[in-house]
């Protein structure tokens, strides 16, 4: 009786209060998303073409599975409040549009906002969330990116905690990405509630800047990436700390997309490409599709790396991997090229916080260098390299 009555008691508890899908980012999303490239300029023909590259570019062999459409997509609410696309944009429905990218082998992701309007003006979720999970897991929807524009007098955590109720109502797995900026530390609350979370405001397509719009700046690839200290301990499988999607292809050199891309690796971010892939070139498409690098974000361990030590100038990251592998990253931040003299036995690597511990006076690694894609020696021999300005050089050590 005892026994029927917990379990009762248990169910209930379920059903009442709602939880996460769990196990649905078990490592970091891989997708695509309009926002970076096209702002509110998205359509169906657009979707439809991106889906189409994401296979024929070879990105969808690589890993990136998710389409998502940021804001702008939305029509009105009809008269008993269920949201509809905008009907010129959109004509097809997202139903049919779900259907055609699921017929891809892909998936498709969504935006909406925890606020009454979304942060470029049209309707947002507030107090419609159970009636806007139920539409977009009737549609077919794969992902939602959920936003804090106009949001006055919310409680942040208390309105993830309802769309996230409202998404496990609804019935249908969907990655639920939460996207305050890290204004509330959402690394502190939202462990169980979103499968990975904004970390700071928006990215631009720079890399060591801020553009700066009215009441707001976006930031640059070096600024994101020193704008959070000591939160790596919240990231892990199933919820992940998002420093933005990726300004890869969206006119930073060659060297700075692979840096930016090496460093949002090493940090096992989500890796939601924000370029044009109809369009994109041969040295993007490489960048982008580098397996060795993107196993290096996938690793299952899902270790955030670290900045383990400063060099001549140079920064070196290094993440612990699966087998006792080593990612490590030389970084060079400077408009100069720098050179690099790195005596592995002289500098051991330790990641306490992780309990991981690389000790190469004991031990000889192999060394893998992933963006050249050959073995260069081992750990026994000094490294020599001249690192351009922006750029990195970033190796896979293994026993
Ligand atoms: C916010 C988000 C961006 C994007 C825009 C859309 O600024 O942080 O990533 O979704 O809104 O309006």
């Amino acid at each position: 009786m005892k026994n029927k009555i917990l379990s009762l008691l248990l169910l209930s508890t379920v059903f009442v209060f709602g939880q996460k899908y769990e196990g649905l980012a078990l490592t970091p999303p891989m997708g695509w998303n309009s926002w970076n490239h096209f702002g509110c300029n998205v359509d169906e023909a657009l979707i439809r073409e991106t889906a189409d590259a994401m296979v024929s570019s070879g990105m969808k062999a690589a890993g990136y599975i998710y389409v998502n459409i940021d804001d702008c997509w939305h029509g009105n609410r009809d008269s008993l409040g269920f949201i509809h696309p905008d009907p010129e944009r959109f004509p097809s429905g997202m139903k049919a549009l779900a259907d055609y990218v699921h017929s891809l082998g892909l998936k498709l992701g969504i935006y909406s906002d925890a606020g009454w309007k979304t942060c470029a003006g049209h309707p947002g979720s507030r107090g419609y969330e159970y009636q806007d999970a139920q539409t977009y897991a009737e549609w077919g929807i794969d992902y939602l990116k959920y936003d804090w524009c106009n949001t006055e007098g919310l409680n942040t955590r208390g309105a993830y905690l309802t769309m996230r109720d409202a998404l496990y109502a609804a019935g249908r797995p969907i990655v639920f990405s939460i996207c305050e900026w890290g204004s509330s530390n959402p690394w502190k609350w939202a462990g169980d509630i979103g499968h990975l979370w904004r970390t700071t405001g928006d990215i631009a397509p720079i890399f060591d800047g801020a553009e700066h719009h009215d009441t707001w700046a976006s930031w640059g690839v070096l600024q994101i990436l020193n704008m959070r200290k000591d939160i790596r301990q919240y990231a892990g499988p199933d919820h992940w700390n998002d420093p933005d999607m990726m300004e890869v292809g969206n006119g930073m050199t060659d060297s700075e997309d692979r840096a930016h891309f090496s460093l949002w690796c090493m940090m096992a971010a989500p890796l939601i490409a924000g370029n044009d892939l109809r369009t994109m070139g041969e040295k993007t498409r490489n960048i982008l599709t580098n397996k060795e690098v993107i196993a290096v974000d996938q690793d299952s361990l899902g270790i955030h790396g670290f900045k383990c030590l400063e060099i001549n100038d140079l920064d070196v990251y290094a993440k612990p991997l699966k087998d006792g592998d080593l990612a490590v990253c030389f970084f060079n931040p400077d408009l100069e090229t720098l050179n690099l003299q790195f005596d592995w036995e002289k500098h051991p690597i330790k990641d306490d916080r992780f309990h991981f511990h690389y000790f190469f006076d004991q031990t000889e690694y192999k060394i893998r260098d992933l963006w050249a894609k050959q073995d260069i020696g081992t750990t026994r021999r000094v490294l020599k390299r001249k690192i351009p300005s922006h750029d990195v050089v970033m190796l896979r050590l293994s026993e």
